[in-house]
């Protein structure tokens, strides 16, 4: 293939089989779906037009998007409303050329203000069984316990949970990250590996190079979400790379949020360059301003990346995911079939 006749970037992108591995499904609800929500449930927004909602996602940092995107979710009352969430972040995902997502959801967010575990895990599970019958779309559910509540809250979610295990791939860790340090979770963390749940958390997104060293040492995590500040330190860098560990990379959440000042100072390419196991995904894309196919985009134009690296993220996004190898065979396949860029 020349440059001539290649398709245009976008196309080539979405062209490349693709899994999503850091995709809060709160994080998906668009403002026209939460006044939906909130007109089907009588829930009364702070908001009177989508325009003022889309205004209010200026953000200067973690803790002013959580406060807002806290309040979003507060529309989600019903099954049906967690079902069509996730169908319509499917819809989008497969759009895109995705093939197969991990999709974070934080309980605690909805049982704190009276909606059972049950509603949630059975409206999600439901709209990710719609969407492979739809869509031919895979994907696996990952419990996240929010950092900035206690411990006993944690465990208490993973009570919730048991009814549910069989279908609950994992469990993460979200929210506030600066001062609830991944050590705050380590018996609940070693309970639900103990349960067989894979472990993934947020790290190095805010908080410092020690809070990645602690998800690692401490929790044992098996996936790195965010990791930014890990190229901070040269020792961790180097144990990331050695070990192989995925990291979910999230370029236009880290625009908006500012943990970087524009995209052509994100450090995906030079993640690349180092040979960290990078990935790219949308975080929360309703806020952020793009879906997967989006953050791929502009972050390839920002940085220059070549389609060696794009189908390189890709390949990693699915050799990452908690598939097993029969599963992401076919998509491996694929990937070695778009020349020149086989492994
Ligand atoms: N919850 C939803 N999105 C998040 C993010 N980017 N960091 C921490 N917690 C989150
Ligand atoms: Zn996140």
């Amino acid at each position: 293939m020349t440059d001539t006749l290649a398709p245009p970037l976008a196309d080539f992108i979405r062209g490349l089989p693709k899994a999503e591995l850091h995709l809060h499904i709160e994080g998906s609800l668009e403002p026209e779906q939460m006044f939906a929500f909130a007109r089907r449930n009588r829930v009364a927004l702070p908001f009177r037009t989508v325009e003022e909602v889309r205004a209010a996602y200026a953000f200067t940092n973690l803790q002013d998007f959580l406060d807002i995107y806290y309040q979003g979710a507060q529309v989600l009352r019903t099954e049906e409303d967690f079902h069509d969430l996730a169908l319509a972040y499917f819809r989008r995902l497969a759009a895109d050329g995705g093939v197969h997502a991990e999709i974070f959801f934080d309980p605690q967010t909805h049982t704190d203000r009276g909606i059972p575990f049950r509603v949630v895990a059975d409206g999600l599970l439901a709209g990710m069984v719609a969407a492979k019958d739809e869509l031919g779309v895979t994907s696996h559910l990952i419990l996240c316990y929010l950092r900035h509540l206690d411990e006993e809250s944690a465990f208490a979610t993973l009570k919730a949970a048991e009814p549910y295990l069989d279908r609950i791939k994992g469990v993460g860790l979200d929210s506030s990250e600066v001062g609830n340090p991944p050590s705050k979770f380590a018996r609940v963390f070693q309970a639900s590996r103990e349960r067989g749940l894979r472990l993934v958390a947020h790290a190095g997104e805010e908080g410092p190079p020690d809070y990645v060293w602690q998800a690692l040492d401490i929790l044992g995590v098996d996936r790195l979400d965010h990791g930014n500040r890990a190229l901070e330190d040269e020792a961790l860098t180097r144990r990331l790379v050695d070990q192989g560990t995925t990291l979910t990379v999230c370029p236009l959440s880290n625009l908006k949020l500012c943990v970087v000042p524009s995209l052509e100072a994100h450090p995906l390419r030079r993640m690349l360059d180092l040979g960290l196991k990078a990935t790219v995904n949308a975080d929360d894309p309703a806020y952020f301003g793009g879906y997967l196919l989006d953050n791929y985009v502009r972050v390839a134009a920002a940085l220059g990346l070549d389609r060696a690296q794009l189908a390189r993220l890709a390949r990693n996004s699915i050799t990452g995911s908690f598939l097993d190898e029969a599963a992401q065979a076919p998509h491996l396949a694929r990937l070695r079939q778009i020349d020149p860029y086989r492994d």
